[in-house]
């Protein structure tokens, strides 16, 4: 007889709970000479020497100037605030909260626009619908580190006579059409949270080719001061500190070959699990490299078996930890319901309502690979026992 899920009374999958992220930090010991120069010389933060290189070596991957900050939603916030006029920012739903969250706090309106059905990122077809005369800018989010369709994005933003944005979060090292992620948009937010794919700890940067917006948001980024001490407008503390730039100048060292790794693994992860029915993938455009930040499908409740949260509780038992990015989608949250005149987003909820998030890492072992989808193929052959079994527990 074959194994049974752990749902189901068998073993788990795992002997102790695996992470959704494994942040590839540094040793200590590659650190602790840069660490110790700062931490004697006291210039810890205020924009100096490591923070001036970090923000080089960022430039220099996305051949795009760059300003580094203290997290992504500041600098989304920086550079939403650098177009200098305020409005509505056209955006998907199914993102992170931080994305609309930017808008809000710099008093602009949200206009959701709904989902590709097959990328899961915004359409250019309803970004168009939703472009109205109080559009100020579209913000694409390069959703779990596939490229936006940038051209026709680019296409409707012309049109509409608004910059196109990019929340990059998810996707430095991506490429669209050959082009790095960071010099795609007229101005690009990447994060490098611990969990993104260049993970610092807490950092972001801002990328654009506009030499105005990028003084704006080097000024904004502290307290609005410019060269001569005056404030022409009210700036943030967005400052990078010296000991995440340390971190990211490190971790940089061996990006390209950690993200060759991911890669190799999203690709692995990709063609095992996508073979088993009722579980849908991400499609990555094949004039794309994705960074595979996330590992998403879409689970058809009726073809496999199981609902999305009847799979996140299976696979709970089993030590693998799943997550539910991003549901609720954000325009049915208690913030933005009320947003004034919502597009059509069906294919935002029908993604939101049945997509899972897997664990992924750069240094996943093809072993760690093997016994998560190994556990993901008995759920399956189990998936009536399972549900039965889950319909008793509540
Ligand atoms: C799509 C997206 N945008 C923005 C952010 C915010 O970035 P940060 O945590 O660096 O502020 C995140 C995640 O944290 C994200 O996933």
């Amino acid at each position: 007889m074959h194994e049974r899920p752990a749902i189901l009374g068998g073993k788990p999958a795992f002997r102790e709970l695996i992470d959704i992220v494994r942040p590839g930090l540094p040793p200590l010991e590659k650190l602790r000479d840069a660490f110790s120069e700062v931490l004697e010389n006291g210039k810890i933060t205020n924009n100096s020497r490591f923070v001036r290189r970090f923000e080089q070596v960022i430039s220099e991957h996305v051949d795009t100037p760059a300003a580094a900050v203290a997290n992504g939603t500041l600098g989304l916030m920086l550079l939403l605030k650098a177009l200098g006029r305020g409005g509505e920012v056209v955006m998907p739903s199914f993102t992170f909260p931080a994305t609309a969250h930017a808008a809000r706090w710099c008093g602009m309106a949200v206009r959701f626009a709904d989902i590709d059905p097959e990328t899961w990122n915004l359409s250019p077809e309803a970004a168009a619908r939703a472009c109205g005369p109080d559009t100020v800018a579209i913000m694409g989010v390069h959703v779990f580190g596939v490229p936006c369709d940038v051209d026709a994005l680019s296409e409707v933003a012309r049109r509409a006579g608004v910059p196109l944005l990019f929340d990059a979060a998810h996707a430095f090292g991506a490429t669209y059409r050959g082009r790095a992620v960071g010099g795609l948009g007229q101005g690009e937010v990447f994060s490098f949270h611990a969990t993104k794919i260049l993970g610092v700890g807490e950092g972001g940067a801002v990328t654009t080719a506009d030499p105005a917006w990028l003084d704006l948001v080097k000024a904004g980024r502290n307290f609005g001061l410019d060269k001569s001490g005056d404030c022409a407008d009210a700036g943030l503390n967005a400052k990078m500190s010296e000991l995440f730039a340390i971190i990211g100048l490190t971790v940089l060292e061996t990006f390209t070959e950690r993200l060759a790794q991911r890669r190799r693994v999203g690709v692995l992860l990709r063609e095992r699990i996508g073979k088993l029915a009722g579980l849908t993938l991400q499609r990555i455009p094949e004039s794309c490299e994705s960074t595979h930040q996330n590992f998403a499908v879409l689970v058809d409740a009726t073809a496999f078996g199981l609902a999305r949260d009847e799979l996140h509780a299976a696979m709970t038992a089993e030590n693998v930890m799943t997550r539910k990015y991003f549901h609720p989608a954000l325009h049915t949250m208690s913030c933005y319901r009320g947003e004034a005149a919502q597009d059509d987003l069906a294919e935002t909820e029908r993604v939101a309502e049945r997509v899972l998030c897997f664990p992924i890492y750069s240094d996943m072992t093809d072993l760690e690979v093997n016994i998560l989808v190994g556990a993901l193929e008995r759920i399956h052959a189990d998936r009536g026992a399972v549900r039965a079994r889950l319909r008793e527990k509540r």
